[in-house]
């Protein structure tokens, strides 16, 4: 037994500094010694909107959002007085033989902003949680066994999401999989085609713009695999979890296209990120083909699903989207975002596209055509796939303060979710310092001799500090 226990503020007054030590002894070593290497170890001590603030009161703009969960910025007070008015109000929350008022609500108000195709919800607590139930009902209610899902999707990382994860990364080593989960070309309605003709599909999983890379599908695409799902009596689900909620500059990604799903997966987002959520939107013929007899009344379920305050924050969230008006503030800076980054395409040799729809962007690199930049390039490749992308985001941590990924593994893509708070004068920000960094990036030789130093040292400076 350590030291005792003492209320959450007097662990985070007096316990403050030790988490590295506790992550690498009990949570997660090696994400440790990524944090460590890239430098990236601060000290996190709060949140405030659009910034992580770390011990020395330096702010950080978070492009990141927790990825993806954190729409309204960090710590909404909105969403924090709903949690709290749950707290005080003591709810009767999960009664489970007997039903609550709250999720009723937030299933209505879901069911009013999705598309005319779905009538229900089946709560749930994150987003793989969502694909898992989202692959049952479609087996359940086609009869079908096999689900399609696209090359380079990702719909999370238990073993059913996992099944239709199209990243051999996250796969290897977990295998066997679900049985009768098949990849087809995301973008290719031939490949689908030949897919559906046997009969015998489920249920095309598809996220409208794949969060690995931010792939935006082509523009018949979407459409035309509804449409021949249709056809087939397969099913569409379209995977919402990181598009939904105002990401893209609409509600639902799906309008972009009119879609209109069979079932729709939602999650991140939807609690303003202050605690775990997530959602099944369904057609009542899929309720009622799965739940269609008392005895399978409670076929699938979740103890903690819809839950009083998951579903206060998913309210609160919803009237915060509605109220600041963020969907179309995402639409608008999102344009803007891209306006002023696609010219760099022309600009920098090393910029092969800037794409994304709202506030979902990303920019992806190639190799400079020739010269000891393109060497440089091969090398770093070889050595590390994807690691020229940190040749963006390591210089936009450590020299501009601000917080963004790579796109996936090994794929020079750097991506950013910025909170749809984010301000005018930020994305502007952020466009002067992506700029910056791409072009000192263009510099091959002296950009990597940079990183290679820092990273060196942040791997050094972790084996000093890592617990014996
Ligand atoms: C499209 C998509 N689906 C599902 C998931 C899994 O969600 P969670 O991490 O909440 O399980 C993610 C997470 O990044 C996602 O981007």
């Amino acid at each position: 037994m350590g030291i005792p226990l003492g209320s959450t503020r007097e662990i985070l007054d007096r316990r403050a500094g030790e988490e590295m030590a506790l992550n690498d002894r009990y949570l997660n070593p090696q994400l440790g010694r990524i944090v460590r290497t890239l430098g990236y170890d601060r000290r996190w001590v709060a949140g405030d909107g659009a910034y992580l603030i770390d011990d020395r009161g330096n702010r950080y703009l978070d492009l990141l959002s927790g990825y993806g969960v954190f729409a309204l910025g960090r710590n909404h007070p909105e969403v924090a007085a709903a949690i709290e008015q749950v707290m005080d109000a003591r709810t009767a929350n999960l009664p489970q033989l007997g039903v609550t008022l709250l999720a009723g609500v937030l299933a209505e108000e879901l069911v009013a902003r999705g598309p005319r195709s779905v009538d229900a919800m089946i709560p749930t607590n994150s987003g793989t949680e969502a694909v898992e139930v989202a692959i049952k009902l479609a087996r359940a209610a086609t009869g079908r066994p096999r689900v399609l899902y696209a090359d380079h999707a990702f719909h999370g990382l238990t073993l059913g999401a996992l099944s239709v994860n199209g990243n051999e990364e996250f796969r290897e080593g977990f295998e066997p999989l679900l049985p009768g989960c098949d990849a087809v070309s995301f973008g290719d309605l031939e490949s689908l085609e030949r897919e559906l003709g046997a009969g015998d599909v489920a249920a095309l999983i598809v996220e409208p713009i794949q969060g690995k890379g931010v792939n935006l599908p082509p523009p018949d695409y979407l459409a035309g695999a509804q449409e021949r799902c249709r056809a087939a009596g397969t099913l569409l689900i379209c995977d919402e979890v990181q598009t939904g909620l105002g990401r893209t500059g609409s509600f639902l990604a799906l309008e972009h296209w009119d879609l209109e799903p069979d079932l729709i997966c939602v999650a991140k987002a939807l609690s303003g990120g202050m605690v775990p959520i997530g959602a099944v939107l369904a057609s009542r013929a899929v309720m009622d083909r799965v739940f269609d007899s008392m005895e399978r009344g409670v076929r699938h379920g979740s103890t903690f699903g819809g839950n009083d305050l998951a579903a206060a924050a998913g309210l609160a969230t919803l009237r915060v989207l509605e109220r600041e008006g963020l969907v179309a503030r995402a639409e608008r800076l999102g344009a803007l975002l891209l306006e002023l980054t696609r010219p760099l395409v022309d600009r920098y040799e090393i910029v092969r596209e800037v794409r994304g729809l709202g506030l979902m962007w990303a920019i992806e690199l190639s190799p400079p055509r020739g010269g000891a930049g393109r060497s440089m390039w091969g090398m770093a490749e070889r050595a590390k796939p994807g690691l020229v992308a940190q040749l963006l985001t390591v210089p936009l941590f450590h020299e501009h303060r601000i917080l963004c990924q790579v796109a996936g593994h090994g794929m020079n893509v750097v991506k950013a979710l910025p909170p749809l708070i984010v301000s005018e004068q930020e994305v502007r920000r952020f466009a002067a310092a992506i700029e910056e960094v791409v072009a000192a990036a263009e510099h091959m030789p002296s950009a990597m001799a940079r990183l290679g130093w820092r990273m060196a040292r942040g791997a050094t400076a972790g084996r000093r500090r890592s617990p014996a």
